[in-house]
């Protein structure tokens, strides 16, 4: 027995109920829409849920690219129920102006601009404040903005110390959370609310990149290379991570170009794990440092953005193999084998990822520039080819994503491989502000607080110690 779905167009949907052994039958009603509200919920339009002879009426919601929601925010007090949906892949957390995608289509938008756009006119300075302010910057506001983000790069001088306590074999994106957390420490508390969403931002977008390129240099027991202020976003990060007393770092066109799409690539991908724990743990009202630095950590894991990472490894297992793609490929197919190919597939793009288009191309053209012979890109190719061709990758709808090429871009750029998500964390922080900022400000705005269904035991009595 299923739920069964009418919509008023004449199409039915069944939806298999989640214990076939309880009963399900519940009829489920969606009104056509009579009116088109942006993101507001409207009783024109609603979803009638019929139980024990008692009708329920959920409004609708409409995003202003036309995409549908169920406001249930009422569901419980009417009914007792709540709703089960494990990894929230049907769940909205929010409604929100920032980025748009259509992981059918395989769309992505900051603000409205497409990302191919942004990838090949804007500098990631200005996709920053794009995402953050909700609007392109003029040129006067970008060279305020980039007057600020070079007075607040440096880093105060006690947190070295830090940096240099942790053991050596620390994973980067566990010192950047622990130290984004600690910059809380070095700078307290701001009065209102209006300097801490604007004089701490800033300070975050202009600090983390040198704490980033900072922790390479002391994990190599090198001397820290100070910000310039003469150098643009990318082009300083790049010379504070590989410029020595010994050996001067020459900037290169092709490399700052690759950075900055790299960068504006990963800006912002909605309410995706770690922006959701930037939400989450900002939601409890803790300060900006914290939220962040919980974002960082979601980020690390392998299945987000610690994929980049993985991508690298899984090619470098290949080439140790001989160059064995069907191996690999029959491994990610094995149900029993937890092997999975890293860089393929996403929870919302059942497309080619747009990012990982750009991605592919630049990964082509930086490589012949730069004229960087990489074995891994072919590899990486290689294996591409042969899982597009497999019908389990093709009924899986499983494409390379962003972190498919990204790895070889950055091992081109010289970041070694432990860097690679601190990389995404640093193009990931002007949306991760966004979005906490958004949320700060939302009139909606709610402790993050989900719910369970109990399956432990019923009530049962406490056993003393002799007894047990
Ligand atoms: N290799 C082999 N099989 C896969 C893969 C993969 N990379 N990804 C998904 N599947 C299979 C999975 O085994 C399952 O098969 P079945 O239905 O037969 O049991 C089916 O596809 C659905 O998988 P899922 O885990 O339920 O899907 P999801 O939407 O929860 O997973 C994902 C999304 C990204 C966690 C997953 O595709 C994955 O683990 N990919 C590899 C890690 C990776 O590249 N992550 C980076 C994502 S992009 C960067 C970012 O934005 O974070």
């Amino acid at each position: 027995m299923g739920i069964v779905l009418y919509t008023q167009q004449g199409v039915t949907l069944r939806v298999k109920p989640h214990h076939a052994d309880r009963p399900a039958t519940k009829a489920v009603t969606i009104r056509a829409p009579r009116t088109e509200t942006v993101g507001e919920e409207t009783m024109d339009e609603y979803i009638e849920i019929n139980y024990k002879g008692k009708a329920i009426r959920l409004p609708v919601i409409t995003g202003s690219e036309g995409e549908k929601a169920v406001d249930i925010s009422n569901l419980r007090k009417e009914t007792g129920f709540i709703t089960l949906d494990p990894g929230y892949a049907n769940t909205g957390s929010c409604t929100s102006d920032i980025t748009f995608m259509d992981g059918e289509k395989g769309i992505l938008r900051y603000r409205g601009i497409p990302v191919e756009e942004l990838a090949e006119k804007a500098t990631f300075k200005e996709t920053a404040y794009l995402l953050i302010n909700g609007r392109l910057p003029n040129q006067e506001e970008l060279t305020n903005y980039s007057i600020l983000l070079n007075d607040h790069s440096l880093v105060h001088e006690d947190m070295q110390l830090f940096y240099q306590n942790f053991p050596r074999a620390s994973h980067p994106m566990g010192i950047l959370s622990s130290m984004v957390n600690a910059l809380r420490s070095f700078y307290p508390a701001l009065t209102s609310m209006e300097e801490e969403s604007t004089i701490m931002v800033t300070r975050l977008m202009a600090k983390v990149r040198t704490m980033a390129a900072m922790s390479y240099k002391i994990s190599r027991g090198h001397k820290v290379v100070y910000p310039r202020p003469d150098l643009a976003y990318c082009a300083n990060f790049l010379n504070m991570m590989f410029d020595s007393p010994v050996k001067p770092y020459e900037l290169n066109e092709d490399v700052v170009k690759a950075l900055r799409v790299f960068w504006i690539l990963h800006a912002d991908h909605e309410q995706n794990c770690s922006t959701s724990a930037v939400r989450i743990v900002g939601s409890a009202r803790t300060n900006l440092y914290a939220a962040i630095s919980a974002g960082i950590a979601a980020l690390w894991g392998p299945l987000h953005g610690g994929a980049n990472q993985a991508v690298i490894e899984m090619l470098s297992d290949i080439q140790r193999d001989g160059g064995n793609i069907d191996r690999a490929v029959a491994r990610a197919k094995d149900r029993n084998d937890p092997f999975r190919l890293m860089g393929f597939g996403h929870r919302v793009y059942k497309t080619y990822d747009p990012r990982a288009k750009i991605m592919k191309k630049m990964c082509n053209s930086m490589l012949s520039k730069v004229t960087i012979n990489d074995p891994l890109l072919d590899i990486a190719k290689r294996l591409e080819e042969t899982a597009r061709k497999d019908s389990y990758f093709v009924d899986h709808d499983l494409y390379p994503n962003v972190d498919f090429y990204s790895g070889i871009v950055l091992r081109a750029i010289g970041i070694p491989t432990n860097m690679f998500t601190v990389m995404f964390a640093i193009g990931r922080l002007p949306g991760w502000i966004a979005q906490w900022k958004e949320s700060m400000y939302d009139p909606k705005w709610k402790l993050s607080r989900p719910r369970q269904i109990y399956t432990g035991p019923a009530k049962t009595s406490f056993v003393p110690i002799n007894e047990r």
